[in-house]
């Protein structure tokens, strides 16, 4: 059969699963998986250690958006096989990155439609080639418009909450069920409410609500529609 390469958006709430698909089915496909999550997370990062980010939760946009040129993201290749690690003006951010004190203001940061301008034209590069996956709050709607595939999932708060908490825990990382769905709720209400590009379902987007779904079952599902996208 001839396969093609596409471009796989996938967007969807905090903690839905979407980036365990994402990168999954970069896996499966050999193609390359790029958590556009993470770049806003580095920003937030490059913010917080430049004192940008006031103790009020005040942030000094002004100084962001002026050195915004200055910051390089990267995704490296992970000492833990087939995982990648993200890169902050090349240093290795990955583990700092996840932290709770990242999370708190990340809805904050991207919110900023400079940072967002800078974010999104960094990634339309990455997606240049095809062969990409995606996963974002706007990676259909705004970044790969034209994606072949677009994927839009959801699941449970209450679900997605219990999931976060368990990643957290395994990753020896200190919190309460209650704060981390405080949390979710919290970046949910930014996220489909900030002025530019809102999370929101694109037109064509297909939904996955994996509430009750494995993430093996997910993926099977989601890779018999890639497998008839590309062969014909
Ligand atoms: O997927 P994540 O939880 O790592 O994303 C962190 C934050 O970044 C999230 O609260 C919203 C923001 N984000 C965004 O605005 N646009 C994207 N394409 C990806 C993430």
């Amino acid at each position: 059969a001839v396969t093609r390469k596409i471009n796989i958006a996938i967007d969807g709430y905090s903690a839905c699963g979407k980036s365990t698909l994402a990168k999954d089915l970069a896996k499966v496909l050999s193609y390359t998986f790029i958590d556009s999550g993470a770049m806003y997370r580095a920003v937030t990062l490059f913010a917080m250690r430049n004192g940008w980010i006031k103790e009020n939760g005040v942030i000094d946009q002004k100084a962001l958006i002026a050195s915004l040129n200055t910051v390089q993201i990267g995704f490296k290749p992970s000492q833990e096989k087939g995982k990648s690690d993200t890169h902050l003006n090349g240093e290795n951010v990955e583990e700092e990155i996840r932290k709770p004190h990242i999370a708190q203001y990340v809805s904050q940061i991207s919110a900023i439609p400079e940072v967002r301008k800078r974010l999104v034209a960094l990634q339309q590069d990455f997606g240049k080639e095809k062969g990409v996956v995606m996963d974002g709050r706007d990676i259909g709607t705004v970044v790969f418009p034209n994606a072949e595939l677009k994927l839009f999932v959801t699941a449970d708060v209450e679900e997605r909450a219990r999931r976060r908490f368990e990643e957290l825990k395994s990753k020896g990382v200190e919190s309460t069920l209650e704060e981390v769905k405080k949390n979710l709720a919290h970046r949910d209400h930014l996220d489909t409410t900030r002025a530019t590009d809102p999370l929101k379902k694109a037109d064509d987007a297909r939904l996955v609500d994996n509430t009750c779904m494995t993430k093996d079952e997910q993926l099977t599902l989601v890779l018999g529609w890639v497998r008839s996208l590309i062969s014909n």
